[in-house]
């Protein structure tokens, strides 16, 4: 294989209750890549559309993530990339890890797909490090295995990937503020008071066996979340408006997606979806706030190529 290009979905991390240890990924948006092989060794990008990103290729989680594999693989080859981005970096969508799991991605495709997906995680890690300074998987692995993950443990990296109720749709809203990963993440509690833990790791039991066993009411009494969101809701304007309105149109649940400030919320079957969908955008129409608002199912099966 000498060229392709790829579609490397968003994905939502955390999911509420499990913080830096959940993830899915989302089907309706997300960037478009192209690796074509040169002969001359190296990565250089030639296009970056969608976003103000930077071109330098030991910067850009994409490249450097690309750079880091022809290096371990000591390829003869060298790879030229394009960079479409279907989002906006700093939404809490996983832009970085679109990127940075896309990249592994698509330069294994032309290595004659030398490594496995737990390995392009970790070449995609790398990118995230890049990117925000910290070797988070939960995105990353959303991104490359597609559905929901768990990350079950950091070292050594394991990754359970999990199944996808057929009916579940989430609905995501970003909210034009910006908010850093660094900050926070630089607002988490140092420690959890026992109690609050004992819910936490509840909760992601109860996540993961509805996820498994179909159970909405399940996955719905699961969303809830003690350690991140109480400490950066109030980065998010009308984040609490948004979750009760969701949750009274019918939502399952309502959090945080990621660091934020998108919230996403999770539903069963389109009709929900298209009333929480009206809740939410009505809660924010209100505000002088400009937003992004998106419905889409689970995208089960990760990144895809598209030619
Ligand atoms: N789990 C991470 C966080 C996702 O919430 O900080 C953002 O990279």
């Amino acid at each position: 294989m000498d060229y392709l290009k790829i579609f490397s979905p968003a994905t939502v991390a955390n999911v509420s209750c499990g913080f830096d240890s959940m993830g899915f990924a989302v089907d309706a948006v997300g960037d478009e890549m192209s690796f074509t092989k040169t002969s001359s060794k190296g990565v250089k990008i030639t296009n970056i559309t969608g976003a103000n990103l930077t071109y330098d290729i030991d910067k850009n989680a994409a490249s450097a993530v690309v750079q880091k594999m022809l290096n371990d693989a000591k390829a003869d080859f060298g790879v030229a990339l394009t960079i479409h981005k279907g989002f906006k970096p700093g939404s809490g969508l996983g832009s970085s890890a679109a990127s940075a799991a896309g990249a592994a991605f698509g330069a294994n495709k032309l290595l004659g797909n030398r490594y496995n997906n737990l390995e392009l995680t970790k070449f995609a890690m790398y990118g995230e490090e890049v990117a925000c300074g910290s070797q988070i998987a939960d995105n990353v692995a959303a991104a490359i295995y597609g559905g929901f993950i768990l990350v079950r443990s950091y070292n050594p990296l394991e990754i359970v990937k999990l199944p996808v109720p057929k009916e579940l749709r989430v609905v995501a809203i970003h909210p034009q503020v910006e908010i850093k990963t660094k900050d926070a993440r630089d607002v988490l509690p140092a420690n959890v008071p026992l109690k609050n833990a004992i819910t936490q790791w509840a909760n992601v039991g109860g996540l993961v066996s509805g996820l498994f066993t179909d159970d909405y009411q399940l996955i719905s009494n699961s969303l809830v979340d003690l350690v991140a969101e109480p400490a950066r809701k109030s980065f998010i304007p009308f984040f609490d408006d948004v979750k009760t309105n969701a949750v009274k149109a019918g939502a399952l649940g309502a959090g945080i997606s990621g660091s934020g400030p998108t919230i996403f919320a999770l539903c069963k079957g389109d009709k929900s979806a298209e009333n929480v969908y009206k809740s939410i955008q009505e809660t924010y129409a209100k505000t002088a706030i400009d937003f992004t608002i998106f419905t889409s199912k689970v995208n089960a099966e990760g990144i895809k190529i598209l030619e």
